[in-house]
């Protein structure tokens, strides 16, 4: 089962939109995948399940769970302040040890009302999960000026949509 986890906890945020896409293109290929969203963390996991918490918080340890039974992830990030937002990372620093993602697979994508569809970002990420021992695929599509792209919770840019489908086709190789 590949989990595709939206990036941000923001309310209506297009990183869902996108995964809801992604999700169907997988299933296209005959593949399940379950969509994972920051935003059903406990709104307190902060106070309850960082550090001397570590594992003390039963509503992130049932998200977390959620997580660590993927072997497969795609990563839909958008662009926060020129990086990845702070929630993803916060979560990141809330997993137990030994780390969720070791020798594990995930693939990237970034989404920008500006011009970098979150290239910085997914640079940063790399270099976060490479850290934690998860191998990322090379093609990351970079979904700039993201809502000039789309309409009606689609997307209307041919090449955007041919990216998520080649990164799909290569994760399923990966
Ligand atoms: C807190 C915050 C910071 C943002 N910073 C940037 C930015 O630095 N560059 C950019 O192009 N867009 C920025 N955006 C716009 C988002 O990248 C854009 O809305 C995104 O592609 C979709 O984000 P969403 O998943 O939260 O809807 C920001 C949005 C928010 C909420």
């Amino acid at each position: 089962m590949i989990k595709i986890i939206v990036g941000t906890n923001r309310k209506n945020s297009l990183s869902k939109t996108i995964a809801i896409l992604y999700q169907e293109i997988l299933l296209e290929r005959g593949a399940e995948s379950e969509i994972l969203e920051l935003e059903q963390l406990p709104a307190d996991f902060i106070e309850t399940a960082l550090y001397e918490n570590n594992g003390k918080n039963e509503g992130y340890n049932a998200f977390h769970n959620r997580v660590k039974e993927g072997k497969k992830f795609v990563f839909i990030v958008p662009e926060y302040n020129g990086s990845f937002p702070g929630i993803l990372k916060t979560f990141i620093d809330g997993m137990t040890y030994p780390n969720t993602f070791r020798n594990k697979k995930c693939a990237l994508v970034g989404l920008s009302s500006g011009i970098g569809g979150g290239g910085i970002a997914l640079s940063h990420l790399t270099d976060i999960f490479h850290y934690l021992g998860m191998h990322v695929l090379a093609l990351k599509p970079k979904l700039a000026k993201i809502e000039q792209n789309m309409s009606d919770n689609l997307l209307t840019n041919r090449l955007y949509l041919d990216l998520l489908h080649t990164q799909a086709d290569m994760l399923l190789e990966f």
